[in-house]
């Protein structure tokens, strides 16, 4: 409670990105990654042994740009660095633990941006959504992976409708999920993709008691790699349940 008080006040995030609840959840996936370091372990690995295999024979290597670099736990920092001109993380929301790591690296830099392209909307700002993808379709960026965060990005805008008791326009959770996958296939870099596709509940009878799509409808084609993300064993989320995501893992994406 006490650290996650600390990261609420020292995190330098805009108030407008504070009010819509982007540091909180930050601080919340923090302290969950700590407590459920070793249920998490197997699919870190796999996450970033995938990212090390899509960039693994490209022949130019300038500017690699990780989306939803969030702690960078499913990011191999390190290789990116050392492999690449320059490395730029994005996320909205860069904690201590990121940001000090960053520091080690002379060409890594982060950027604050709102993946989904929705924030400026929501605070009247804008008319519509934007494609945030976009601004990365740039000739000296060679890698573009999508860590993890995919079925993050509707949540908060869909939340901002609940909370004040009004209905979201239909299909804007999966109006954000296609929007980051075109915008994705548009890319003229190589491109990873990692998204968690499915939750399911179980108990400790092995009964699956609830199931749920994480991308409003929208199927991906078979993926290159795919593993089981323990995100919440039992005891965290609750005594005798425990929630675990498929994880779709895309070393080349293309829609
Ligand atoms: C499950 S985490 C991804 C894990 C992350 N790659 C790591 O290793 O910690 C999802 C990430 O997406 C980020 N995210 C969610 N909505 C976002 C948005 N609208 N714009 C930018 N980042 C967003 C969150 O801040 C979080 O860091």
């Amino acid at each position: 409670m006490l650290i996650e008080g600390f990261h609420y006040l020292t995190t330098p995030v805009p108030r407008a990105q504070r009010s819509l609840g982007y540091l909180r959840e930050s601080i919340l996936l923090m302290s969950r990654s700590r407590r459920c370091r070793a249920a998490w372990a197997d699919h870190l690995d796999a996450a970033r042994s995938a990212i090390r295999h899509s960039c693994a024979d490209l022949v130019r290597r300038r500017t690699a740009v990780i989306l939803g670099s969030g702690l960078l736990d499913d990011v191999p920092l390190d290789d990116l660095a050392r492999c690449f001109e320059r490395v730029i993380l994005v996320d909205m929301v860069h904690l201590r633990p990121a940001r000090r790591a960053a520091r080690r690296y002379a060409n890594v830099t982060l950027q604050v941006s709102d993946l989904s392209g929705c924030a400026d909307w929501l605070r009247g700002e804008r008319e519509r959504c934007a494609d945030p993808v976009s601004q990365f379709d740039r000739d000296d960026i060679d890698f573009v992976v999508s860590a993890n965060c995919l079925s993050q990005l509707p949540i908060l805008p869909l939340d901002w409708f609940e909370s004040r008791n009004r209905l979201p326009p239909v299909e804007l959770g999966r109006s954000i999920v296609a929007r980051h996958l075109e915008g994705l296939s548009r890319l003229r870099a190589r491109v990873c993709l990692i998204a968690d596709t499915e939750q399911v509940t179980d108990n400790r009878e092995g009964h699956v008691v609830e199931q749920f799509d994480l991308l409003h409808g929208i199927h991906l084609p078979d993926p290159d790699r795919s593993w089981i993300w323990e995100i919440a064993p039992f005891g965290e989320a609750g005594r005798h349940r425990r929630e675990r995501h498929r994880v779709q893992a895309y070393l080349d994406w293309r829609l």
